[in-house]
Protein backbone atom coordinates (compact mmCIF):
# COMPACT_ATOMS: atom_id res chain seq x y z
CA UNK A 1 0.00 0.00 0.00
CA UNK A 2 1.40 3.66 -0.63
CA UNK A 3 2.22 5.24 2.26
CA UNK A 4 -0.08 8.69 2.57
CA UNK A 5 1.64 11.87 3.52
CA UNK A 6 -0.10 14.90 4.66
CA UNK A 7 0.16 18.13 1.72
CA UNK A 8 -0.85 21.57 1.71
CA UNK A 9 -3.48 22.13 -0.94
CA UNK A 10 -4.58 25.21 -0.54
CA UNK A 11 -4.59 28.24 1.73
CA UNK A 12 -6.43 31.18 2.75
CA UNK A 13 -5.75 34.82 5.10
CA UNK A 14 -7.55 37.25 6.24
CA UNK A 15 -6.24 40.62 8.07
CA UNK A 16 -8.24 43.09 10.02
CA UNK A 17 -8.30 46.76 8.52
CA UNK A 18 -7.11 49.06 11.05
CA UNK A 19 -3.18 49.66 10.62
CA UNK A 20 -1.58 50.25 13.83
CA UNK A 21 1.59 51.82 12.79
CA UNK A 22 4.71 52.51 14.69
CA UNK A 23 3.94 56.66 14.33
CA UNK A 24 0.52 56.04 16.15
CA UNK A 25 1.93 53.97 19.08
CA UNK A 26 4.77 56.79 19.33
CA UNK A 27 1.49 58.56 20.57
CA UNK A 28 0.65 55.80 22.80
CA UNK A 29 3.54 54.99 24.89
CA UNK A 30 7.13 56.05 25.34
CA UNK A 31 8.74 54.78 21.90
CA UNK A 32 9.68 55.58 18.59
CA UNK A 33 9.52 54.39 15.00
CA UNK A 34 13.37 53.65 14.55
CA UNK A 35 14.05 51.99 17.85
CA UNK A 36 10.35 49.36 17.29
CA UNK A 37 12.15 48.32 13.49
CA UNK A 38 16.00 48.63 14.53
CA UNK A 39 15.04 45.74 18.04
CA UNK A 40 11.97 43.64 16.02
CA UNK A 41 11.83 44.93 12.29
CA UNK A 42 8.18 45.50 12.80
CA UNK A 43 6.16 48.90 11.09
CA UNK A 44 2.94 48.08 11.49
CA UNK A 45 0.29 45.55 13.31
CA UNK A 46 -3.68 44.69 12.15
CA UNK A 47 -5.92 45.68 14.69
CA UNK A 48 -9.65 44.09 14.87
CA UNK A 49 -11.20 46.99 16.62
CA UNK A 50 -14.60 46.07 17.08
CA UNK A 51 -16.42 45.26 19.97
CA UNK A 52 -17.51 41.52 20.30
CA UNK A 53 -15.63 40.67 17.23
CA UNK A 54 -13.35 37.64 18.73
CA UNK A 55 -11.07 35.38 16.99
CA UNK A 56 -13.39 33.28 15.23
CA UNK A 57 -14.14 36.43 13.05
CA UNK A 58 -11.17 36.04 11.66
CA UNK A 59 -10.95 32.45 11.30
CA UNK A 60 -14.20 32.59 9.28
CA UNK A 61 -12.92 35.22 7.25
CA UNK A 62 -9.91 32.91 6.47
CA UNK A 63 -11.68 30.24 5.60
CA UNK A 64 -14.00 31.57 3.41
CA UNK A 65 -11.00 32.86 1.70
CA UNK A 66 -9.76 29.60 1.15
CA UNK A 67 -12.83 28.29 -0.16
CA UNK A 68 -13.50 30.85 -2.30
CA UNK A 69 -9.84 30.44 -4.03
CA UNK A 70 -9.90 26.43 -3.68
CA UNK A 71 -13.66 25.76 -4.55
CA UNK A 72 -13.63 23.43 -1.37
CA UNK A 73 -17.21 22.32 -0.50
CA UNK A 74 -17.38 22.75 2.86
CA UNK A 75 -19.75 19.62 3.62
CA UNK A 76 -16.56 17.48 2.48
CA UNK A 77 -14.29 18.44 5.49
CA UNK A 78 -13.75 15.98 8.10
CA UNK A 79 -11.94 18.05 10.84
CA UNK A 80 -11.58 21.79 11.77
CA UNK A 81 -8.85 23.04 14.17
CA UNK A 82 -8.33 25.93 15.72
CA UNK A 83 -5.02 26.73 16.69
CA UNK A 84 -5.04 29.50 19.09
CA UNK A 85 -4.38 31.07 21.90
CA UNK A 86 -6.58 33.43 22.13
CA UNK A 87 -9.93 31.77 22.22
CA UNK A 88 -13.22 33.53 21.39
CA UNK A 89 -14.62 32.26 25.19
CA UNK A 90 -13.19 30.16 27.98
CA UNK A 91 -16.07 27.99 26.61
CA UNK A 92 -17.12 26.63 24.03
CA UNK A 93 -14.25 26.19 21.29
CA UNK A 94 -13.46 28.78 18.59
CA UNK A 95 -13.62 25.39 16.11
CA UNK A 96 -17.35 24.50 16.69
CA UNK A 97 -18.25 27.89 15.98
CA UNK A 98 -16.02 28.34 13.01
CA UNK A 99 -16.75 24.93 11.50
CA UNK A 100 -20.55 25.71 11.72
CA UNK A 101 -20.33 29.38 10.06
CA UNK A 102 -18.46 27.68 7.05
CA UNK A 103 -20.88 25.37 6.51
CA UNK A 104 -18.67 21.91 7.57
CA UNK A 105 -21.36 20.50 8.91
CA UNK A 106 -19.59 16.96 8.60
CA UNK A 107 -16.90 17.58 10.42
CA UNK A 108 -15.82 17.55 13.91
CA UNK A 109 -13.68 20.42 15.54
CA UNK A 110 -11.71 21.60 18.57
CA UNK A 111 -8.94 23.83 19.26
CA UNK A 112 -5.70 23.73 19.90
CA UNK A 113 -3.53 26.21 22.40
CA UNK A 114 0.04 26.05 22.67
CA UNK A 115 1.19 29.87 22.18
CA UNK A 116 3.17 30.86 19.49
CA UNK A 117 3.71 27.00 18.74
CA UNK A 118 0.03 26.19 18.04
CA UNK A 119 0.00 26.13 14.41
CA UNK A 120 3.53 24.25 14.30
CA UNK A 121 1.89 21.73 16.65
CA UNK A 122 -1.33 21.79 14.89
CA UNK A 123 0.94 20.57 11.31
CA UNK A 124 2.20 17.91 13.10
CA UNK A 125 -1.72 16.44 14.89
CA UNK A 126 -3.37 17.00 11.30
CA UNK A 127 -0.56 14.79 9.69
CA UNK A 128 -1.38 12.16 11.63
CA UNK A 129 -4.98 12.24 11.10
CA UNK A 130 -4.33 11.97 7.76
CA UNK A 131 -1.94 9.22 7.62
CA UNK A 132 -4.21 7.11 9.04
CA UNK A 133 -5.77 7.14 6.15
CA UNK A 134 -9.47 7.92 7.80
CA UNK A 135 -9.55 11.43 7.33
CA UNK A 136 -9.38 13.08 3.74
CA UNK A 137 -9.62 16.88 4.34
CA UNK A 138 -8.71 18.74 7.02
CA UNK A 139 -8.40 22.49 8.12
CA UNK A 140 -5.71 23.95 10.29
CA UNK A 141 -6.44 27.65 10.88
CA UNK A 142 -4.20 29.67 12.93
CA UNK A 143 -5.96 32.76 14.36
CA UNK A 144 -5.04 35.09 17.08
CA UNK A 145 -6.85 37.94 18.31
CA UNK A 146 -3.60 39.40 20.45
CA UNK A 147 -5.22 43.00 21.00
CA UNK A 148 -7.57 41.52 23.41
CA UNK A 149 -4.98 40.60 26.06
CA UNK A 150 -2.18 43.45 25.48
CA UNK A 151 -2.14 46.30 27.96
CA UNK A 152 -1.20 49.41 25.39
CA UNK A 153 0.14 51.17 28.40
CA UNK A 154 3.08 48.73 28.27
CA UNK A 155 5.77 49.52 25.50
CA UNK A 156 7.65 46.34 26.11
CA UNK A 157 4.77 43.81 24.24
CA UNK A 158 2.08 46.62 22.78
CA UNK A 159 4.63 47.15 19.65
CA UNK A 160 5.24 43.65 18.70
CA UNK A 161 1.50 42.09 18.80
CA UNK A 162 -1.10 42.04 16.38
CA UNK A 163 -4.14 40.37 15.14
CA UNK A 164 -4.71 38.09 12.07
CA UNK A 165 -5.77 34.53 10.64
CA UNK A 166 -5.02 32.23 7.98
CA UNK A 167 -6.68 28.77 6.72
CA UNK A 168 -4.38 25.58 5.23
CA UNK A 169 -6.04 22.86 3.88
CA UNK A 170 -4.44 19.60 3.90
CA UNK A 171 -4.98 16.33 1.89
CA UNK A 172 -3.45 13.44 1.85
CA UNK A 173 -1.04 12.89 -0.56
CA UNK A 174 0.56 9.72 -2.51
CA UNK A 175 3.74 11.50 -4.12
CA UNK A 176 5.73 11.98 -0.91
CA UNK A 177 4.92 15.45 -0.75
CA UNK A 178 3.52 17.46 2.62
CA UNK A 179 5.06 16.91 6.32
CA UNK A 180 8.74 14.51 5.54
CA UNK A 181 9.75 15.00 9.50
CA UNK A 182 9.06 16.88 12.77
CA UNK A 183 11.47 17.66 15.93
CA UNK A 184 8.88 19.42 18.56
CA UNK A 185 9.48 20.14 22.11
CA UNK A 186 8.17 21.68 25.37
CA UNK A 187 9.62 22.97 28.73
CA UNK A 188 6.83 24.36 31.03
CA UNK A 189 9.15 26.03 33.07
CA UNK A 190 9.66 28.65 30.99
CA UNK A 191 6.03 29.36 31.35
CA UNK A 192 7.07 32.10 34.03
CA UNK A 193 8.76 34.16 31.09
CA UNK A 194 6.03 34.87 28.91
CA UNK A 195 1.96 34.32 30.36
CA UNK A 196 -1.25 36.40 31.13
CA UNK A 197 -1.47 35.17 34.59
CA UNK A 198 -4.95 35.64 35.21
CA UNK A 199 -8.62 34.84 33.61
CA UNK A 200 -7.64 31.50 33.56
CA UNK A 201 -8.85 28.59 35.95
CA UNK A 202 -5.61 29.24 38.89
CA UNK A 203 -6.62 32.76 39.17
CA UNK A 204 -10.05 33.39 37.47
CA UNK A 205 -11.75 36.88 37.30
CA UNK A 206 -13.92 37.47 40.62
CA UNK A 207 -17.53 38.84 40.89
CA UNK A 208 -16.92 42.40 41.42
CA UNK A 209 -13.45 42.67 40.02
CA UNK A 210 -13.03 44.80 37.10
CA UNK A 211 -11.05 43.05 34.12
CA UNK A 212 -8.73 45.65 33.20
CA UNK A 213 -7.45 46.84 36.64
CA UNK A 214 -4.69 44.59 37.13
CA UNK A 215 -2.12 44.36 34.60
CA UNK A 216 -1.89 40.38 35.11
CA UNK A 217 -4.63 40.02 32.98
CA UNK A 218 -2.33 41.24 30.38
CA UNK A 219 0.56 39.32 28.45
CA UNK A 220 3.91 39.41 30.29
CA UNK A 221 6.75 38.82 29.12
CA UNK A 222 10.52 38.72 30.00
CA UNK A 223 11.89 39.70 26.54
CA UNK A 224 15.43 38.77 26.98
CA UNK A 225 14.97 35.56 28.25
CA UNK A 226 12.45 34.42 25.64
CA UNK A 227 14.73 36.10 22.84
CA UNK A 228 17.37 33.97 24.08
CA UNK A 229 15.76 30.49 24.27
CA UNK A 230 14.11 31.36 21.20
CA UNK A 231 17.31 31.92 19.43
CA UNK A 232 18.86 28.69 20.58
CA UNK A 233 15.86 26.64 20.48
CA UNK A 234 14.77 27.59 16.86
CA UNK A 235 18.62 27.40 15.12
CA UNK A 236 18.76 24.18 16.85
CA UNK A 237 15.57 22.73 15.79
CA UNK A 238 16.33 23.28 12.06
CA UNK A 239 20.29 21.93 12.71
CA UNK A 240 18.68 18.43 14.14
CA UNK A 241 15.53 18.32 11.44
CA UNK A 242 18.67 19.25 8.67
CA UNK A 243 20.85 16.65 9.98
CA UNK A 244 17.80 13.88 9.97
CA UNK A 245 17.05 13.87 6.70
CA UNK A 246 20.81 14.74 5.19
CA UNK A 247 19.53 18.16 3.95
CA UNK A 248 22.55 20.83 3.19
CA UNK A 249 21.39 24.42 3.33
CA UNK A 250 21.40 24.43 -0.41
CA UNK A 251 18.74 21.80 -0.75
CA UNK A 252 16.51 24.10 1.63
CA UNK A 253 14.25 26.33 -0.45
CA UNK A 254 12.18 28.10 1.86
CA UNK A 255 12.61 28.51 6.23
CA UNK A 256 9.36 29.25 7.49
CA UNK A 257 10.10 30.85 10.76
CA UNK A 258 7.56 32.12 13.15
CA UNK A 259 7.79 35.84 13.52
CA UNK A 260 8.35 37.36 16.55
CA UNK A 261 11.51 39.46 16.19
CA UNK A 262 13.34 40.04 12.43
CA UNK A 263 16.57 39.44 14.70
CA UNK A 264 15.38 35.84 15.96
CA UNK A 265 14.60 35.03 12.28
CA UNK A 266 18.04 36.17 10.81
CA UNK A 267 20.12 34.62 13.81
CA UNK A 268 17.97 31.44 12.94
CA UNK A 269 18.74 31.74 8.97
CA UNK A 270 22.61 32.78 10.35
CA UNK A 271 23.16 29.72 11.88
CA UNK A 272 21.24 27.59 9.06
CA UNK A 273 24.08 29.61 6.40
CA UNK A 274 20.47 30.38 4.50
CA UNK A 275 20.54 33.33 1.73
CA UNK A 276 18.21 36.16 2.39
CA UNK A 277 16.30 34.95 -0.62
CA UNK A 278 15.32 31.40 0.83
CA UNK A 279 13.69 33.53 3.92
CA UNK A 280 9.60 34.26 3.85
CA UNK A 281 9.26 37.42 5.81
CA UNK A 282 6.59 39.40 6.81
CA UNK A 283 7.08 40.66 10.11
CA UNK A 284 7.32 44.38 8.82
CA UNK A 285 3.64 44.49 7.87
CA UNK A 286 1.74 42.41 10.55
CA UNK A 287 4.26 41.86 13.64
CA UNK A 288 3.86 38.95 15.83
CA UNK A 289 0.30 36.75 15.20
CA UNK A 290 0.93 34.15 17.15
CA UNK A 291 -0.89 31.26 15.82
CA UNK A 292 -0.88 32.90 12.73
CA UNK A 293 2.59 33.89 11.71
CA UNK A 294 3.26 30.10 9.84
CA UNK A 295 0.31 30.21 7.85
CA UNK A 296 -0.37 33.91 6.98
CA UNK A 297 3.76 33.13 5.35
CA UNK A 298 2.37 30.54 3.15
CA UNK A 299 -0.33 32.78 2.15
CA UNK A 300 1.64 35.59 1.16
CA UNK A 301 4.41 33.18 -0.73
CA UNK A 302 1.95 31.26 -2.24
CA UNK A 303 2.31 32.23 -5.71
CA UNK A 304 6.35 32.16 -5.54
CA UNK A 305 6.28 28.34 -4.43
CA UNK A 306 6.72 25.38 -6.65
CA UNK A 307 5.53 22.08 -6.28
CA UNK A 308 8.51 20.27 -4.30
CA UNK A 309 9.83 23.08 -3.18
CA UNK A 310 11.61 21.85 0.36
CA UNK A 311 10.33 23.80 3.50
CA UNK A 312 12.12 24.00 6.84
CA UNK A 313 9.11 25.28 8.74
CA UNK A 314 10.19 26.43 12.63
CA UNK A 315 8.63 28.16 15.77
CA UNK A 316 9.05 28.94 19.44
CA UNK A 317 6.95 30.30 22.04
CA UNK A 318 5.66 30.57 25.21
CA UNK A 319 4.94 27.36 27.33
CA UNK A 320 8.09 27.26 26.90
CA UNK A 321 7.31 25.41 23.38
CA UNK A 322 8.91 25.15 20.22
CA UNK A 323 10.38 23.24 16.95
CA UNK A 324 10.90 22.32 13.71
CA UNK A 325 9.24 20.66 10.72
CA UNK A 326 10.34 19.52 7.39
CA UNK A 327 7.66 19.74 4.55
CA UNK A 328 7.44 19.46 0.76
CA UNK A 329 5.12 21.69 -1.12
CA UNK A 330 2.30 20.06 -3.38
CA UNK A 331 1.04 22.42 -5.83
CA UNK A 332 1.79 25.09 -8.17
CA UNK A 333 -0.08 28.40 -8.09
CA UNK A 334 -2.01 28.65 -11.32
O1 LIG B 1 6.48 34.81 20.00
C1 LIG B 1 7.31 34.33 21.01
C2 LIG B 1 7.34 35.27 22.11
N1 LIG B 1 8.03 36.50 22.00
C3 LIG B 1 9.28 36.69 21.53
O2 LIG B 1 9.91 35.87 20.93
C4 LIG B 1 9.89 38.02 21.84
C5 LIG B 1 11.30 37.89 22.32
N2 LIG B 1 11.86 39.13 22.78
C6 LIG B 1 12.06 40.22 22.01
O3 LIG B 1 11.68 40.23 20.86
C7 LIG B 1 12.81 41.38 22.57
O4 LIG B 1 13.35 41.01 23.82
C8 LIG B 1 11.96 42.67 22.74
C9 LIG B 1 11.57 43.22 21.38
C10 LIG B 1 10.71 42.37 23.56
C11 LIG B 1 12.78 43.75 23.46
O5 LIG B 1 13.98 44.00 22.75
P1 LIG B 1 15.39 43.96 23.50
O6 LIG B 1 16.39 44.33 22.53
O7 LIG B 1 15.51 42.63 24.17
O8 LIG B 1 15.22 45.12 24.55
P2 LIG B 1 15.42 45.06 26.12
O9 LIG B 1 14.22 44.45 26.77
O10 LIG B 1 16.77 44.50 26.42
O11 LIG B 1 15.43 46.61 26.44
C12 LIG B 1 16.48 47.50 25.99
C13 LIG B 1 16.08 48.92 26.34
C14 LIG B 1 15.60 49.09 27.77
O12 LIG B 1 16.07 50.32 28.24
P3 LIG B 1 17.33 50.41 29.20
O13 LIG B 1 17.00 49.60 30.40
O14 LIG B 1 18.47 49.85 28.39
O15 LIG B 1 17.43 51.88 29.46
C15 LIG B 1 14.10 49.11 27.62
O16 LIG B 1 13.47 49.82 28.65
O17 LIG B 1 15.01 49.34 25.49
C16 LIG B 1 13.94 49.85 26.30
N3 LIG B 1 12.68 49.55 25.62
C17 LIG B 1 12.16 50.38 24.71
N4 LIG B 1 12.56 51.55 24.21
C18 LIG B 1 11.77 52.14 23.27
C19 LIG B 1 11.89 48.48 25.77
N5 LIG B 1 10.82 48.59 24.96
C20 LIG B 1 10.95 49.75 24.30
C21 LIG B 1 10.17 50.41 23.33
N6 LIG B 1 10.64 51.58 22.83
N7 LIG B 1 9.04 49.90 22.85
Amino acid sequence: MTKLTAAITAVGKYLPEYVLTNKILETMVETNDEWIISRTGIKERRILKEDGKGTSFMAIKACENLIEKSDLNPKEIDLVIVATATPDMQAASTAAFVAAKIGATNAFAFDMDSACSSFLYGMSTVAAFIESGKYKKVLLIGADKNSSMIDYKDRTTCIIFGDGAAAVLFEPNSEGLGLQDEYLRTDGNGREFLKVMKGGSSYPLKKGEEFGNSEEYFIKQEGRTVFKNAVFNMADSCARILEANNLKKEDIDWLAAHQANKRIIDATANRMELEESQVMINIEKYGNTTSATLPLLLADYESQLKKGDKIIFAAFGGGFSWGAIYFKWAYNTK
